[in-house]
């Protein structure tokens, strides 16, 4: 089954099961600046789950499914594994007050084990800790089920979702197993955490769900890797390094909906992706136009025609800022090479310590303690700069300590 495949038919289950589908929103969230990038479907619809925003009157239905770009860089240094990747398609359903735990579990347990015959290794559900009680309610239902399953019980840190930035919607989980993999994550958002940590039930219960679509055509093609599925063949193709794979994917996806790259937030983030992607390629002495033939080989994906109009654009970024970095890079190699110390490579060329390791050799200890040093004399540096602006004291309200 091909992954437009998948991703159609998962659309058309919860249609028929009446759901409104919706397009997915930017990678850049639109009105949510507690996070950087969207990194759940749930991010979109987050006003309608805390009674901010009518579902109904805006989509003409309580209950929702979509197919979301996602951004997540936290497991960075994982992306490569058979796994991991900075960006993926997330498949959801969401309910803001229109149905409940059955419907959301009958229904994944219909869709993975009928619509794409998958077998479940086992499911989990919420144990209960501190102030929210296990989830029995969802242990009978997975029981009325399948008799034969095996539940599995975990406390907060696995099956308790959200929020997604300081504060928001987020209650107890339910997640399905295939393979050994968690494809399928069903959170009952029944609270609302503050951002003192502290949770207040939410008035009306909502349903949000997640299923990262490249592990589950993984786990529905049976490849060894998400890299060797369709949706990574004409990349694959291209350089087998999966970094480079995965960086340019994800870098594309960033610049079509508008990031560029900088020195902060954002911009920052994409511009180590393209660094990341480019200091990789360099080591299997890949050129910068194998960058070129990834980025175009996203662009032209099928499943991604909405690329196309960002064509142009997209690769000059991309290129644009690699040529730029490479140019810095060698200029800095050189003085290395005729002795200069490896850790000129940070001072003069702002390149972290994870890419400077990858160039060329560094005493990691040494590195560390030129850090430190370094530290030290830009926070007397900056002090210095600050007490001359208040007029000799550090301490702007005047001599108190
Ligand atoms: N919002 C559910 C998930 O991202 O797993």
């Amino acid at each position: 089954m091909h992954s437009g495949e998948i991703r159609q038919k998962f659309l058309s289950f919860f249609e028929k099961r009446g759901h409104k589908v919706v397009s997915s929103a930017s990678v850049v969230p639109a009105n949510d600046p507690s996070v950087l990038f969207t990194t759940a479907g749930m991010q979109q619809f987050k006003p309608y789950y805390i009674g901010g925003a009518d579902a109904v009157k805006d989509f003409g239905s309580l209950n929702l499914a979509s197919s979301q770009k996602c951004v997540r860089t936290s497991d960075i240094e994982e992306v490569g594994d058979k796994s991991h990747l900075t960006f993926f398609e997330m498949l959801g359903n969401f309910s803001f007050g229109g149905y409940w735990k059955k419907e959301a579990i009958e229904w994944a347990h219909e869709f993975i084990t009928k619509e794409l015959g998958l077998t479940i290794d086992y499911v989990s559900i919420f144990a209960g800790e501190v102030n929210v009680p296990e989830d029995k309610e969802s242990e009978e239902i997975w029981k009325s089920i399948d008799p034969e399953i095996t539940i599995k019980k975990f406390g907060r840190a696995d099956n308790f979702w959200g929020p997604t930035g300081e504060e928001g919607p987020c209650g107890p989980t339910t997640e399905i197993y295939v393979d050994g993999i968690e494809v399928w994550n069903i959170v009952f958002n029944e609270y609302y955490q503050n951002k003192d940590g502290g949770l207040t039930s939410l008035k009306v219960r909502g349903i949000d769900t997640g299923m990262g679509l490249e592990r589950l055509v993984k786990v529905v093609q049976q490849t060894d890797s998400v890299f060797e599925t369709d949706m990574f063949e004409s990349l694959i193709q291209i350089t087998d390094s999966r970094i480079v794979a995965d960086h340019i994917r994800t870098s594309v996806f960033m610049i079509s909906d508008g990031v560029i790259p900088s020195n902060t937030d954002r911009g920052y983030i994409l511009r180590r992706l393209l660094r990341r992607a480019y200091v990789h390629a360099r080591k299997i002495e890949a050129g910068t136009e194998v960058l070129n033939s990834v980025a175009a080989a996203v662009i032209n994906h099928p499943s991604y025609r909405n690329l196309y109009s960002f064509a142009a654009n997209t690769k000059e970024v991309v290129m644009g800022e690699i040529e730029k970095f490479k140019k810095a890079l060698d200029a800095g190699l050189k003085q290395v090479e005729k002795g200069e110390d490896p850790f000129i490579l940070f001072t003069s060329y702002g390149l972290p310590l994870e890419i400077i390791e990858e160039v060329t050799t560094v005493d990691k200890e040494k590195f560390e303690r030129q850090m430190e040093e370094h530290k030290k004399m830009s926070s007397v540096a900056g002090e210095q700069k600050f007490s001359a602006k208040v007029g000799g004291s550090a301490n702007p309200e005047g001599g108190k300590n």
